[in-house]
C-alpha cells in the first residue's frame, strides 16, 4: 500500500498557518463544524468553483447556470420531501449527554464492515445492543432509543410576531434548479436534453465526527441537473459518471485514489445512484454523488405548486415531464480532497524536507510569486507585478532569504516563482522557477504572460 505523507493533523495545521482555512469564530472559542476560508483558501476555493463551472457550464453545449435564493417558499421543501424525511437517526448517551448518529456508531464500530444504510432503526438499535457499542465520548453504554431529527435549519420571517412563518435554510441547491426548469427552458429556448447548474451555500444541522471541512453544517454545493427523456436516462447516467470522474482526474487526482460506490439502498423514486469516493486521510469517503432521480422532482413540484412542469417537444409536439440525472459535489469536500491529494513532503539533499502543495496550476491561489533577489531590485519586480496583476492572481514577497521565500510559496502551492535579479537590469529577463521540478528558465515580461497563460489553463 502506498505511503502518503498527508494526515488530517498536518493539513489542519498547514491551513491555519498559511491562511488557507481557520476555525470559525475562533476568538470566541470556535463554533463546532464551522470553518472560515483565509486569503489563500478563498482563492483556491474560487478556483475550484471556476474550474467546475467552466467544465460543466461554459464548455457544455447545452447547460445553463442559475443562482437561486437560499430562502425558498416552504412548500418547496414539502414537495421535495425534506420536511418529512430528511433526518438522521440519533441517540443520546444518558451518561455524558452527548448526541450521536446511530449509523456513524455502527460504521466506526465495525470499521466499515457493516453498512448501516440498509438497516432499519430497530436493526441499528439491536446491533448497538448486541455488539455493546460504547459512547465514543465517555465510554458509557447507556443509550436512549433512536430518534430522528430533521436536518434542516429553521428560521422565521415576518415583521410582527403574529405574521411569522416558518422557513428553512436550504439543505441543498438542487431545488432552485428544479423550480426554475421552465424559466430556464423558455428563456434559453433549450431543447431537452439540457442541464441547469448552480453553485451555492447549503445548510444541514448535522452531527459530524469532526473531519475538518469534510462534513460541516454550512457548506457549498456545485450541482448539475440534466433533464432528459425517459428511456435516454440510463445512457446519460453513465455519461455523467464518466464526466464526473474525468473532471477529477483532470484536476490532478490519481485514479487509484478514486472509486465508484453504487448505493445499496435507493430512495423510493431513484432508479440508480452512486458516489465517487476519494481516499481521504481518514479513509475512503464520499466525494460526490450521481443520481438518476426519474421524473420525481418535477412531478412533485407540479403537484404541489399546481403549475405545469411539462415540456413540449417543438418538433413533434410530444408532452412529457423529463427525467433528471443529478450530479452533485460539495465545493468544500472537493477542497479537502484537492488539499489531501496535493500535499507532499519532499526530502532534499542535506536532510531537509520541503513541504509542497502540488496543485494543478489552475487551482493554486497565486499563479506566480514575484520576488526581487535583493531589495534594490524591487522596482523591476514591482513593475512586473503590476503588469502580471492585470492577467493573473499573483503575489509579492521581498522578506527573507530567497530560499525561505521559495519554501513559503511551495507550502501554499504557487506553481511559479519569478525572480528579478542582476540580469533583469541588464536585459529585462527574469528567472522563472517551477514549483515541482525546481528547474529554472529565463523569460521577459511578455514571455512570462504567454507562459503563465498556457501553464495555468484548465
Ligand atoms: N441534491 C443532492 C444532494 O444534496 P447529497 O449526497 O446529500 O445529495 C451532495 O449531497 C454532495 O454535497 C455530497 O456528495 C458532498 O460532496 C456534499 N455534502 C453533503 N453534505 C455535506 C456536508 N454536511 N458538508 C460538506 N459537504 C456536504
Amino acid at each position: 500500500m502506498e505511503k502518503r505523507a498527508v494526515t488530517m493533523e498536518k493539513l489542519v495545521a498547514l491551513c491555519k498557518a498559511r491562511g488557507i482555512i481557520f476555525p470559525g469564530s475562533e476568538i470566541y472559542g470556535g463554533m463546532g463544524n464551522t470553518w472560515d476560508y483565509g486569503p489563500v483558501g478563498v482563492e483556491i476555493k474560487n478556483n475550484i468553483k471556476r474550474a467546475w463551472w467552466k467544465r460543466f457550464v461554459q464548455e457544455s453545449d447545452n447547460s445553463f447556470g442559475v443562482d437561486a435564493a437560499i430562502l425558498m417558499n416552504s412548500r418547496v421543501w414539502e414537495a421535495s420531501g425534506h420536511t418529512t424525511s430528511f433526518s438522521d437517526p440519533k441517540m443520546d448517551c444518558k451518561q455524558c449527554k452527548t448526541r450521536h448518529r446511530a449509523d456513524n456508531l455502527i460504521e466506526a464500530h465495525s470499521k466499515g464492515a457493516v453498512n448501516p444504510d440498509v438497516m432499519s432503526n430497530e436493526d441499528m438499535e439491536a446491533y448497538i445492543r448486541e455488539h455493546k457499542v460504547h459512547c465514543p465520548n465517555c465510554g458509557g453504554f447507556d443509550w436512549t432509543p433512536i430518534r430522528t431529527f430533521n436536518l434542516m435549519f429553521e428560521t422565521s420571517r415576518g415583521v410582527t410576531d403574529e405574521s411569522q412563518n416558518k422557513i428553512y435554510l436550504r439543505p441543498e441547491t438542487a431545488q432552485g434548479e428544479f423550480v426554475n426548469f421552465l424559466n430556464v427552458q423558455r428563456t434559453t429556448r433549450a431543447k431537452v436534453p439540457f442541464g441547469i447548474a448552480q453553485i451555492g451555500k447549503a445548510f444541514r444541522n448535522e452531527i459530524t465526527p469532526g473531519n475538518f471541512i469534510f462534513r460541516t453544517i454550512e457548506f457549498e454545493q456545485m450541482e448539475h441537473q440534466w433533464f432528459c427523456k425517459d428511456g435516454t436516462d440510463a445512457e446519460f447516467y453513465a455519461q455523467f459518471k464518466e464526466k464526473a470522474f474525468t473532471f477529477l482526474v483532470d484536476l490532478g487526482f490519481k485514479k487509484e485514489h478514486l472509486r465508484f460506490h453504487d448505493h445499496d439502498k435507493l430512495a423510493h423514486y431513484a432508479k440508480a445512484a452512486c458516489d465517487i469516493q476519494y481516499l481521504y486521510p481518514m479513509g475512503w469517503q464520499e466525494l460526490n454523488g450521481i443520481h438518476n432521480r426519474t421524473d420525481y422532482d418535477l412531478s412533485r413540484h407540479q403537484e404541489y405548486s399546481g403549475k405545469t412542469m411539462t415540456y413540449i417537444d417543438p418538433v413533434n409536439g410530444e408532452r412529457f415531464i423529463p427525467y433528471v440525472i443529478e450530479y452533485s459535489i460539495g465545493a468544500d469536500r472537493l477542497m479537502l480532497a484537492v488539499l489531501s491529494e496535493a500535499y507532499d513532503e519532499e526530502p532534499l539533499e542535506g536532510g531537509d524536507v520541503r513541504n509542497v502543495l502540488r496543485f494543478h496550476p489552475a487551482i493554486a491561489a497565486y499563479k506566480a510569486a514575484v520576488l526581487p533577489l535583493q531589495k534594490n531590485l524591487s522596482p523591476q519586480a514591482k513593475e512586473l507585478l503590476a503588469t502580471l496583476k492585470k492577467y493573473f492572481s499573483v503575489t509579492y514577497d521581498e522578506a527573507g532569504s530567497i530560499g525561505k521565500r521559495y519554501r513559503r510559496q511551495d507550502e501554499i502551492g504557487t506553481p511559479f516563482c519569478i525572480t528579478a535579479d542582476f540580469d533583469t537590469v541588464e536585459n529585462g529577463t527574469f528567472t522563472v522557477r517551477d514549483r515541482d521540478t525546481m528547474s529554472q528558465i529565463r523569460l521577459d515580461a511578455n514571455g512570462i504572460i504567454a507562459f503563465l497563460t498556457e501553464k495555468t489553463a484548465f
